[in-house]
């Protein structure tokens, strides 16, 4: 059942050379690519699965504007499995809340699923950040007092589903994610790896477009961090498109695309698989 579930099948094509993230040729590792000094080459933001052009973010602090984003370009197709990287406050996490439609621009266009949502009001967002995007966080944002059952089921209530379908579709996704033996525990009797699999299955319920990880190995043991990594690459595998905030080198490396971020602002985007 696995597959199906995790699959992005339902309503879209399947994967085509063209959505398949290159190459023929040796994946380099992280630091490799940026030796070879491989940018990607952009597209149309309007038919990618997301388009950002000249994003800035400002923040206004009394006198004080904060500019955590400034001028941020970049394309991401479907089926891709993105790294953002860079140093703390250099608007990694703004740079996510923009993409899952939780926060708005202050200037620039961004595209996703072939609508401008830059301008959208709060209501057209709420909606199509229920649809189309799952979210992972570094601290697992579980209900401590729902079992993981019903963690998972959340998303799908918000959606309108009907309680027997809700209850099908979050039993799959969490023998998807190997908990079929913890349904039925709370948060506080599972472990670290478990938890933040809960909340995999939960980012994945509605089966959206696109999958957004803040440091979601970032509370996680090495092992664990690992466990979770190898997750990741069997959702990647099976179509879904992935971008995962990280500042550890060898977990960016997992990915097949890099972006280094630094001062609100692109340094390297770089594909190395
Ligand atoms: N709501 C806010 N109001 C004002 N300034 C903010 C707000 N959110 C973020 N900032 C500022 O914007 C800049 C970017 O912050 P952001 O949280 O995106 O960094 P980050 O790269 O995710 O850092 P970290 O690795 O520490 O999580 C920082 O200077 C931060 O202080
Ligand atoms: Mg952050």
């Amino acid at each position: 059942m696995e597959t199906t579930l995790i699959a992005r099948t339902a309503d879209t094509q399947p994967l085509s050379a063209d959505t398949l993230p290159l190459s023929d040729t040796q994946p380099l590792s992280y630091v490799d690519a940026l030796k070879h000094d491989a940018p990607v080459k952009s597209i149309a933001p309007s038919t990618s699965l997301i388009g950002m052009d000249d994003i800035w973010k400002t923040y206004v602090m009394g006198s004080e504007k904060v500019h955590a984003l400034r001028g941020v370009s970049f394309n991401v197709k479907k089926g891709d499995y993105l790294a953002i990287i860079g140093p703390s406050g250099s608007g990694k996490s703004t740079l996510m809340n923009l993409i899952g439609c939780l926060d708005t621009p202050s200037k620039g266009q961004y595209w996703l699923n072939g609508k401008l949502v830059s301008k959208m009001d709060d209501d057209e967002l709420a909606r199509i950040r229920n649809k189309e995007v799952g979210f992972v966080f570094q601290t697992f944002n579980l209900l401590a007092r729902a079992s993981a059952l019903h963690n998972v089921e959340l998303p799908l209530i918000y959606a309108g589903i009907s309680a027997s379908e809700r209850h099908e579709r979050a039993e799959q996704a969490l023998v998807a994610v190997e908990l079929a033996d913890r349904m039925h525990h709370r948060p506080n009797e599972l472990s670290g790896g478990q938890r933040q699999r809960v909340a995999i299955a939960r980012a994945l319920v509605n089966n959206p477009s696109i999958l957004l990880a803040d440091e979601p190995t970032g509370a996680l043991d090495t092992t664990t961090s690992a466990e979770i990594m190898g997750l990741f690459e069997r959702l990647h595998a099976n179509g879904n498109t992935i971008i995962l905030v990280t500042h550890e080198h060898d977990i960016a490396e997992r990915a097949h695309r890099v972006i280094s971020i630094r001062d609100g602002q692109i340094e390297k985007d770089h594909r190395i698989k």
